[in-house]
């Protein structure tokens, strides 16, 4: 498959090609997706924003989990998949430089297999930093030989954009799809009575 196929079908999903790649992803990257969920021990109360949801596992997962849910992607065709997949969840075209979000709104940022796709990584952490409440907190994932950087560097990214207390690590999925880059870390609540 060319460079441009695979963009349409899994990067920038599109057409008939997207809705394959849209299908493809929600088997290969489901449980990544349901795993992310389950590492943000997501609560009733909370407000969580999904970016880069693509066909909506875990969409659904944290709409099941949490309180109000939010996913934001520049794919109309995965924006329809998650209609489908987690109809009480609120959906929006943008990406993670532009959520269209308020800021200080939201008390958790999911992204999985998104941040390769950032045409601005900084740009991205600055505005996943600017939505999250203080406190609250960012857990990501992709697949580890998809990462443009090494996960330290990737981590010393989120710090300089004001996340604290990072965590990473690697999670091995159940199916084919490769060894997972994990990253947690908190927008610190510190001078906040
Ligand atoms: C490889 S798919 C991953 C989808 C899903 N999270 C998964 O793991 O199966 C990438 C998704 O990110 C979206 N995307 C592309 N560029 C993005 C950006 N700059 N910010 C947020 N999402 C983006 C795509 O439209 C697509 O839905």
């Amino acid at each position: 498959m060319s460079t441009t196929m695979l963009d349409r079908a899994f990067g920038h999903p599109h057409g008939l090609l997207g809705r394959i790649g849209g299908a493809l992803m929600a088997f290969a990257n489901g449980p990544e997706e349901e795993h992310v969920v389950a590492v943000a021990r997501l609560t009733r109360t909370e407000t969580v924003l999904v970016v880069g949801p693509g066909p909506g596992v875990g969409l659904a997962a944290a709409a099941s989990r949490a309180g109000v849910v939010i996913g934001v992607d520049p794919s109309e065709e995965m924006l329809a998949r998650c209609r489908e997949r987690a109809a009480n969840a609120l959906l929006r075209n943008g990406s993670a430089a532009d959520t269209g979000q308020e800021a200080e709104s939201v008390d958790v940022v999911l992204s999985v297999n998104n941040v390769q796709l950032w045409e601005d990584r900084a740009a991205g952490f600055a505005e996943l930093y600017r939505v999250l409440r203080p406190g609250g907190r960012i857990v990501l994932s992709t697949h580890e030989k998809a990462l443009p950087v090494p996960r330290h560097r990737l981590a010393a990214e989120a710090e300089a954009a004001g996340f604290t207390d990072l965590q990473s690590w690697t999670w091995e999925p159940p199916r084919f799809s490769g060894t997972a880059a994990q990253l947690r870390a908190w927008r610190s609540d510190a001078g906040r009575s």
